[in-house]
């Protein structure tokens, strides 16, 4: 399908416009749990802080990004929207927020490398002032391949952990000229996004994937931070045993003491009945993993890229592929079957829908006042990667507790003065 234009004039390339009915009560069912966004969204229909302002986000096209592009149009934004993986589209979505709410987006569920590529420079043929990026794909395309482009940037705001230590090397490299504000690493963020967010939405692929029962399962789980963490506790949750890999000694401690059973990949591979990778790093899972473990072993990823296993070296190994279920290929090896699903790529977005509206609240939250936060600070600040202000991370926590109704102490003015003082001590 080729980039066509509507009667009211904007560019996209979707699915399916008729998906849009479905697409936007989805996307309402979403805006129901995002109490803070709702909020922003308020304030910007108000103020307009981004009036004109040229917008290219590479994000999941979800309901949840839906009301993060909502909210940014409120604000007065030029904003094209395209996917940031060939997999986590929803089409409904996708068609719901051109048709109604103009806004032109640039995503297709199962698009191949090149669709995506071209998607990249589309959202760079916009110009943009500001890049709302997942993954960083769009600031190193702009940076690698359109350069001329860089003079107009206001600065970019990044989701993930994957695209800060993008970020970051671009930054040592001395090729990231422009501001970078590092969303994910807001308390807001990470800890509930990458914990919660992943911990759930991963399980919900696996079982909407495969529908199997995860207590009594052994599932390994590659990587012990944040996400890893969440995705680790969840499945203990849900009666698993689990084991963790790490190359971290202290995360592997940390796992150890959570209760968790620690040992090398090598060693897992022989047990694992489900491995889930969401490390960040390439090949995690490789061909003397494959050929260790167990008839029917199922392995997934939700890290970022689609790097985490090794699926040439499996590929090779193998004498024949066929797609079982939805998003669930089995692969014949020598006496026994390997299963991934959604083609290693983020199984929660591939074969469920992400992480929950209420922790998207947040991390959207963040990435809409870091882009306000940008334009505001626009030629007062210098090339680099900046948190969020505490201030706005603050802020967003008062209001999502609020939204749910908690309340919580404040200090005295006695404490106040205690705990900003250093002459009162053992008595
Ligand atoms: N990343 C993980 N889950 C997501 C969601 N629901 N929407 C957008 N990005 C996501």
């Amino acid at each position: 399908m080729s980039a066509v234009t509507t009667p009211v004039q904007i560019r996209y390339e979707v699915r399916d416009l008729g998906l849009a009915a479905s697409g936007r009560q989805r996307i309402e069912w979403a805006a129901r749990e995002m109490p803070v966004l709702r909020q922003l969204r308020q304030r910007f229909s108000q103020e307009r802080p981004l009036a004109g302002i040229r917008i290219s986000a590479c994000c999941h096209v979800t309901t949840e990004t839906a009301n993060l592009a909502i909210a940014l149009k409120a604000a007065g934004a030029d904003a094209v929207l395209i996917a940031s993986n060939p997999l986590s589209t929803q089409d409904d979505v996708a068609a719901s927020l051109v048709v109604d709410h103009g806004i032109p987006v640039f995503a297709l569920k199962g698009e191949d490398t090149a669709t995506y590529l071209r998607h990249v420079q589309i959202a760079l043929d916009h110009c943009p002032q500001i890049i709302v990026d997942d993954g960083s794909d769009v600031v190193a395309t702009m940076i690698k391949e359109r350069p001329e482009l860089i003079k107009d940037m206001m600065g970019t705001t990044e989701e993930t952990t994957t695209g800060i230590v993008r970020l970051k090397a671009m930054l040592k490299a001395g090729v990231l000229t422009f501001p970078a504000m590092a969303v994910n690493d807001a308390e807001t963020k990470h800890f509930f996004d990458n914990r919660y967010g992943t911990g759930q939405s991963t399980l919900d692929g696996i079982v909407r994937a495969t529908n199997i029962l995860l207590a009594g399962k052994t599932i390994v789980v590659a990587g012990y931070g944040w996400c890893g963490k969440g995705v680790a506790d969840r499945a203990k949750g849900m009666g698993a045993n689990v084991i963790v890999t790490e190359i971290n000694p202290v995360a592997a401690i940390e796992a150890a003491m959570d209760g968790f059973r620690v040992m090398p990949m090598i060693d897992a591979a022989a047990y694992g009945d489900i491995f889930i990778t969401v490390t960040g790093n390439k090949h995690v899972i490789r061909r003397e993993h494959f050929l260790a473990m167990k008839d029917g072993a199922i392995v997934c990823n939700s890290g970022h890229f689609d790097i985490e296993i090794d699926l040439v070296a499996l590929a090779e190994l193998s004498t024949g592929k066929r797609t079982v279920r939805n998003f669930t290929e089995e692969y014949s090896l020598e006496g026994k079957t390997v299963i991934v699903l959604g083609q290693g790529r983020l199984v929660n977005l591939a074969a469920a829908e992400g992480h929950p509206a209420s922790v998207m609240d947040m991390s959207f939250a963040n990435q809409a006042l870091a882009v306000e936060y940008l334009v505001k600070n626009y030629g007062k600040l210098e090339p680099g990667i900046y948190n969020i202000p505490v201030e706005l991370d603050q802020q967003i926590a008062s209001i999502k507790l609020a939204a749910m109704g908690i309340g919580i102490d404040t200090l005295t003015a006695d404490q106040k003065h205690y705990i900003s003082s250093w002459d009162e001590g053992t008595e």
